[in-house]
Parts: structure tokens; sequence; C-alpha cells
């Protein structure tokens, strides 16, 4: 078994879409710890609920990104993680950060990548008036929602829809691809190379 950190600023539904696929066993991992920048983060309770440690860390406390991200990674580093998990995690992370984790951080963004990255990606998506998006786990690199693509799905925008029914069926697609990903590197058959991300048979 793998273990999980979740890094979350808010809701945390995908937080509770990798929680549920590792009590249903669909997962080869189990979050063992939950660490948040917002104190009022409802992902903060989800992990209470689930008997997961969770954790607020004040960013007004450090002088430096990289001082927060410093001891960020301490707590990362004590609960013995393998795999690092930004879900709706509002921060940049520092250099220091990413490389403390080299192809072992991912994230999830709603948008294909590399279409519309930066906040906001379904907004964009939605003002730029494309017929397909959809949402994009992949792994972090120093760069913004530039790492190498692990899990994609496609949505289609629906003409006269609004952005909120065409956001909740981007997040039902996040909820069925973030685990999708986590399990396929917990059971290692993930291989980078380059920009490419391979799913192998170990
Ligand atoms: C998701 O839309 C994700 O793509 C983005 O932040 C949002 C987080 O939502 N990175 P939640 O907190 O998991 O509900």
């Amino acid at each position: 078994m793998k273990r999980i950190a979740v890094l979350a600023s808010g809701q945390g539904t995908n937080l509770q879409a990798i929680i549920d696929a590792s009590e249903r066993n669909e997962l080869a991992g189990v979050v063992v710890i939950v660490i948040s920048n917002c104190a009022a983060a409802h992902a903060l309770k989800r992990a209470e609920t689930h008997r997961i440690k969770a954790l607020f860390i004040d960013p007004s406390a450090y002088s430096s990104r990289e001082s927060y991200d410093r001891a960020v990674v301490e707590k990362l580093r004590e609960a013995e993680v393998d795999l690092v998990v930004l879900a709706g995690y509002m921060r940049l992370l520092s250099a220091f950060f990413v490389e403390s984790f080299p192809l072992r951080i991912m994230n999830i963004h709603p948008s294909l990548l590399p279409a519309f990255p930066g906040t906001d990606g379904i907004q964009q998506a939605y003002d730029y008036g494309v017929k397909v998006t959809g949402c994009t786990v992949h792994f972090v690199d120093r760069g913004l929602d530039s790492g190498p693509v692990i899990v994609q799905e496609a949505v289609p925008v629906i003409q006269q829809e609004t952005v909120a029914t065409l956001e909740q069926r981007i997040h039902a697609a996040e909820h069925r691809i973030y685990p999708t990903a986590i399990d396929l590197f917990c059971r290692d058959k993930l291989r980078v190379e380059g920009r490419r991300c391979y799913i192998v048979d170990k």
C-alpha cells in the first residue's frame, strides 16, 4: 500500500472521491495525511470524519513561500508519504517543494491541458466557446499546470448550457480520473520519458 498525502484548500470533493475509492479497495494506496493552507477548508473536516490526520499549516506564520513549503515538506516526510496529491490546493509550489518529490506530486486541472491553464480553467473554456473541454491529471513540474499528462477525460460543452452545469460534469469526470491516476501510480504502472507518461504493465 502506498502512502498518500492530499493537499487541499477548499471543498475537498476530489479528496472525498479518493478516500471513497480507497475505502472501496479500488486504490492500492491509503490517504495518511491531509494538509491545508486554509483553516476553514472543508477538506480538513472530511479527513477528520474518516479518521485521517488533518493539519492546517498557517501561511501567515512564514515569511516566504519556501519557508512555508519547508514546513509542509517536513510534515510529509514525517508521514513517510510516497505520493503527494494536490486537490484544489490554491498555492504555487516552490522549486524546493517540487524538487523534494520528483514525479511524485500530482495535480488535477479542470481543462484539457495545455488549453486553459491557471485559475478558472472551466470559465476560460466556456468563455472561449470550445465544444469540448474536460480535465487533466498531470505530474507537477516547476511550471504552471505544465508537467507530463497522466490521464485526461473529455467533457462536451452542450449548447446553451450554463457554466454551472458544465462545471458539475467536469467535477464528476475529475472524481473518476483522479482515483484512476492515483491507483496507476500506486501499482507502479506509470513511466515517464520526457513529456510522455506511459501506462505500462509491470
Ligand atoms: C477542482 O476543480 C480541481 O480541478 C481544481 O480545484 C478544484 C478542487 O475542487 N484544481 P475540490 O476541492 O476537490 O472540490
